[in-house]
C-alpha cells in the first residue's frame, strides 16, 4: 500500500486516522488520556460532586483506570470498572492494587453490553466519546448500560456530547498523512481485517481553519429524564460564509463535551486536550467558491453499522447561490470500499 506522508512537524495541518473508535490503543494512546488538562479536570470535579456513598460504573476504564481510582478516593461505595481490552483490563487491574484500592474497585473485563453488574450503578462514568462524538459506539453502549446496567436516577459523566460542523478551506494546503501515525494507521486496517476509507483527523491550528459559522449536527444527553438517543438520525443545519471569499474544500466534525449539566462545556476545537482533534470531511477536492453571507445546508445522517455498536455517518452541502449537485461525504465505520474519496485517492496513490 502506497501512502502520502510527510513528518507532522513540516505541516501546517497534517491529517492522521481517527483514534478511540477503532479496536486500537496502545501506550502512546493511554498517554495522552493521562495528562492534566482540561478534560482531566473537568472529569474530577465531577466525579467529586457525584459519587459520594454511590455504587459507581466507569464503562472503558482504560489502562489506567483514572475515573474508577478517582471515584473511590472521592469515597465511592463501590466502583465497578468495564473494559473491553484484555491487556487494558489487565494493566487497570494492576494500577488499582498499586493503589491498594482493590476492595473498592472490582474490574470486569468485557464490552459493557455484554456484561453483568452485581448491583445497578448510581453513577455511570465514561470517556467514550468519539472526534465524531457519538464514534466511539457511546449511543449504543450507554442506551444499554441505562437500560440494564444503571438505576432510573442515575447521574451520567458526561452529560451531553454535541457533534459541531463547520465549512473549511484547505485548498492551499496538500493533505498529507504524519509519518508518525503510520504504525497506527496499519494497526487500524489490521484491525478491521482490509483497506477501507478510514476516517481521518486534522491536527494543527485547527481552531483557524473555519471559513463559516458552526452549529450542532447531533446532540446527545444521556439522562433519564428525557427519551433515549435514538441510534439513526437526521439533522439539518445552515452554515454562513463569514470570511470575504473562499474556496470550502469540505467540513470540519469536532466534539463538544457537557461533562455535567452546570460546568462549562469542554469544546474540542479550541482546548487544551490531546485527546480529541477535529475530523476532515472532505467534500471538493478543488473547493467550491463562496463569499460573505452565503449560506450552505448541511444534511447530517447517523446509522448505526453492523457491529450495532459504531455508527456510519453521511453528508451532503448544497449551496443554493449555485444549481449543481450537492457535494456529499459518506463515511462508514468499518467497511466499505478502499479510495472512494478523493482525499482517500490522493493520500493512497495508486500502485
Ligand atoms: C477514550 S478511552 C478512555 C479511557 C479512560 N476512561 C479515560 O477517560 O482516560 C476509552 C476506553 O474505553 C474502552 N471501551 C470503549 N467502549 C467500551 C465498551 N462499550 N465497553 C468496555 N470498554 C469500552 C476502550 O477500550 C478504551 O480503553
Amino acid at each position: 500500500m502506497a501512502v502520502r506522508v510527510l513528518p507532522a512537524r513540516d505541516q501546517q495541518f497534517p491529517l492522521f486516522p481517527s483514534i478511540g473508535e477503532y479496536p486500537v490503543y496502545d501506550d502512546i494512546v493511554y498517554d495522552g488520556f493521562d495528562q492534566p488538562d482540561e478534560r482531566v479536570r473537568a472529569y474530577r470535579d465531577a466525579i467529586d460532586d457525584a459519587v459520594g456513598d454511590k455504587i459507581v460504573l466507569d464503562i472503558g476504564t482504560g489502562r489506567d483506570a483514572l475515573w474508577a481510582i478517582h471515584a473511590a478516593r472521592a469515597s465511592a461505595r463501590h466502583v465497578f470498572a468495564v473494559e473491553q481490552q484484555p491487556q487494558a483490563a489487565g494493566q487497570a487491574r494492576q494500577a488499582i492494587a498499586a493503589a491498594g484500592l482493590t476492595d473498592r474497585i472490582t474490574v470486569i473485563e468485557g464490552l459493557s453490553t455484554e456484561v453483568v453488574l452485581p448491583e445497578p450503578a448510581q453513577v455511570c462514568i465514561s470517556e467514550i466519546v468519539g472526534n465524531i462524538s457519538s464514534a466511539e459506539g457511546a449511543i449504543a453502549a450507554l442506551g444499554d448500560a441505562r437500560h440494564r446496567l444503571c438505576r432510573p436516577d442515575c447521574v451520567w459523566i458526561p452529560f451531553r456530547i454535541q457533534t459541531w460542523a463547520a465549512a473549511v478551506d484547505l485548498s492551499a494546503h496538500r493533505p498529507v498523512i504524519a509519518t508518525e501515525s503510520l504504525p497506527y494507521l496499519q494497526q487500524v486496517f489490521n484491525a478491521v481485517g482490509q483497506l477501507f476509507d478510514l476516517r481521518l483527523c486534522l491536527g494543527g491550528p485547527v481552531g483557524m481553519l473555519p471559513v463559516s459559522g458552526a452549529a450542532p449536527v447531533e446532540s446527545i444527553v444521556f439522562d433519564h429524564r428525557r427519551d433515549p438517543p435514538p441510534p439513526d438520525t437526521a439533522s439539518t443545519v445552515e452554515l454562513t460564509i463569514d470570511v470575504p471569499a473562499a474556496r470550502v474544500t469540505g467540513l470540519i466534525l469536532w466534539t463538544r463535551v457537557a461533562v455535567t449539566s452546570y460546568m462549562a462545556e469542554i469544546d474540542t476545537l479550541t482546548c487544551d486536550t490531546r485527546s480529541w482533534a477535529p475530523i476532515y470531511a472532505p467534500l471538493s477536492p478543488d473547493g467550491i467558491p463562496v463569499r460573505r453571507g452565503d449560506a450552505l445546508t448541511i444534511a447530517f445522517e447517523r446509522a448505526t453499522s453492523d457491529d450495532d455498536l459504531h455508527p456510519d455517518y453521511r453528508l451532503s452541502l448544497t449551496w443554493p447561490r449555485m444549481a449543481l449537485d450537492p457535494a456529499t461525504w459518506t463515511s462508514r465505520h468499518h467497511s466499505g470500499d478502499f479510495r472512494t474519496t478523493h482525499l482517500h485517492r490522493e493520500l493512497f496513490p495508486a500502485p
